[in-house]
Formats: structure tokens, C-alpha cells, sequence
């Protein structure tokens, strides 16, 4: 669709600038947002193609963006959510695994999404109502449905992010009763392998909008279903986040929602 062809054109656009500055670490000026949570000029300027692409094309929508804040558009129905680079710690490392984030929100809805890993040059698209894409093929979550089978994914918090206990405890009980968990450091990407079936489901504790607004429309266009840490709708207001093939998300929420866990522990 055109709005799917704005939405690429501008990953791919500063795609080919993260692949450039990936070639040349040493070169990048590092800041810290906070005691492990890094900023470099590879975020700012993947941010600023981003963004200047897509005001091009639709210059009246507004915009939220993680590392210059927000622009109120006249249009005031929709707007761009964008993470230029997720998975700056792997980045900065030299680690090849991480990804370029843009979503569409239109009347307060999640409208569309696209994620782009450019050294794996793979491309996710959704649209609502039309279904999730990997490079042009349709991508679908996966159909297991017994924990022991399954293969989780999560995140963990930047140091000084006081959620560590609670992630503890997840951990604990994911892992007694799965398949597995990983930890890839790209939030849009974990989404992204569920809806594309890689992953059977996914949770992380906290998180911002632009993490994750992409994934959540590529999950579900993708067959899967999606939810704050309580089992509501507060993923984009820092609730926390449960992304699953549908199936197994009742099972996921009982093991790693809070209240499940103060209660099990019968701490507070
Ligand atoms: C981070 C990644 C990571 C998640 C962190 C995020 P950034 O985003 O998504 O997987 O665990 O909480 O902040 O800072 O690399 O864009
Ligand atoms: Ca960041
Ligand atoms: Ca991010
Ligand atoms: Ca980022």
C-alpha cells in the first residue's frame, strides 16, 4: 500500500546509514541517557532520515520519537511512533542484531507497523486488516500450544531500572516449565520473530511506546494477541508488555503477571 511504501522507503532509507556507522564503531560519539543506557550519533541521524522522510510524504502527522520527543502535527488524527535504532547496546557492541522501528497510529489505534533488521535485510509490515509480512511473504505466529514446547523471549531492564526482582521471578518460572527463553536485545525484533512464528511468545516488564507499537500491529495481523503484564490494554503506557501466539497467552500471563508472582511469593 502507500502508506506501507513510505513506511519502508524510510527504514531503508537510514538503514543504509546504521550499516555505514556499524563499519566504523570507534568513530561514533557515545552518550549515556542513564547508567547503562547509551546514545549514539548512529541513533540520532538513523532518527533524523527517519523522520525527515516520512514528513515528506505526510507532512501534517505528528510524530513520537525516541530521541528527539514529540512533534505535534496539524493533522492531528495521526502519528508516526518511531524508534530509529532498537537495540543500540547490541549495536554499539558490534553485535549484528538490531533494528529499525516505525508505526502509524491513527485515532488512538495502532494503524500499521514495519521493522526493519538491515544486516539480516529482513523487512516486517503490517497493516490493519490486511495481515503481517516478512519481505512480501505472509508470516503467521506459531500454532503450539503446550509451555513445555514453547520458546519464549524477553528483555532485561538497563541497570538502575528497578524491575530486577520481578524479572527474577519470571525467569524462574518460565524456565521451570518452557522450552527456553532469550534475551536478543531488540524489543521490535522479539515481537516481530513472534509474529513470525519463531517465538511462541514474548513479555517484557516496562518498556516505551516506541519499542514496541510496531510489533504489537505485527503480532496481530500476524494471528497473535497482545497485552500489558495485567492481561489489559496499558502496553503503550508502560504496563508492560505479553505478545503470544494467542493460544498460549492465558498460560504466559499466570506465569509471569506481578500480581501472580506477589501472591505465589507472598511478598509485596
Ligand atoms: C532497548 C531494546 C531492548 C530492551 C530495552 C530497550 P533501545 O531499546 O528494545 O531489547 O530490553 O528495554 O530500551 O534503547 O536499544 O532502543
Ligand atoms: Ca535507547
Ligand atoms: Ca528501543
Ligand atoms: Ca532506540
Amino acid at each position: 500500500s502507500p502508506l506501507l511504501n513510505v513506511m519502508t522507503a524510510a527504514a531503508l532509507k537510514a538503514a543504509k546509514g546504521l550499516i555505514r556507522d556499524f563499519g566504523e564503531l570507534e568513530q561514533l560519539q557515545v552518550s549515556k541517557k542513564g547508567p547503562a543506557d547509551y546514545v549514539s550519533r548512529a541513533d540520532r541521524r538513523a532518527e533524523e532520515i527517519v523522520a525527515g522522510e516520512l514528513q515528506r510524504a505526510r507532512p501534517a502527522y505528528g510524530l513520537l520519537m525516541e530521541e528527539a520527543g514529540t512533534v505535534v502535527g496539524s493533522d492531528t488524527s495521526n502519528r508516526w511512533i518511531i524508534d530509529p535504532l532498537d537495540g543500540t547496546t547490541n549495536f554499539l557492541h558490534g553485535i549484528p542484531h538490531f533494528s529499525i522501528s516505525i508505526a502509524l497510529e491513527r485515532d488512538s489505534e495502532l494503524y500499521a507497523g514495519v521493522i526493519y533488521n538491515p544486516v539480516s535485510d529482513e523487512m516486517y509490515v503490517a497493516e490493519r486488516g490486511t495481515g503481517a509480512f516478512l519481505n512480501g511473504r505472509r508470516i503467521r505466529v506459531s500454532a503450539r500450544r503446550k509451555l513445555q514446547e514453547s520458546l519464549f523471549a524477553t528483555g532485561i531492564p538497563f541497570m538502575g531500572i528497578p524491575d530486577h526482582q520481578l524479572l527474577l521471578r519470571q525467569l524462574e518460572r518460565v524456565m521451570a516449565t518452557t522450552s527456553g527463553v532469550r534475551r536478543y536485545g531488540s524489543a521490535a525484533l522479539d515481537l516481530a520473530y513472534v509474529a513470525a512464528g519463531r517465538y511462541d511468545g514474548y513479555w517484557e516488564n516496562g518498556l516505551n511506546p516506541w519499542d514496541i507499537a510496531a510489533g504489537i500491529v505485527l503480532v496481530r495481523e500476524a494471528g497473535g494477541f497482545v497485552t500489558d503484564l495485567a492481561g489489559g490494554r496499558g502496553m503503550l503506557k508502560g504496563a508492560g508488555i505479553l505478545a503470544t501466539n494467542t493460544g498460549l497467552h492465558e498460560d504466559l500471563l499466570a506465569l509471569v503477571r506481578p500480581s501472580a508472582i506477589t501472591a505465589a511469593t507472598g511478598s509485596s
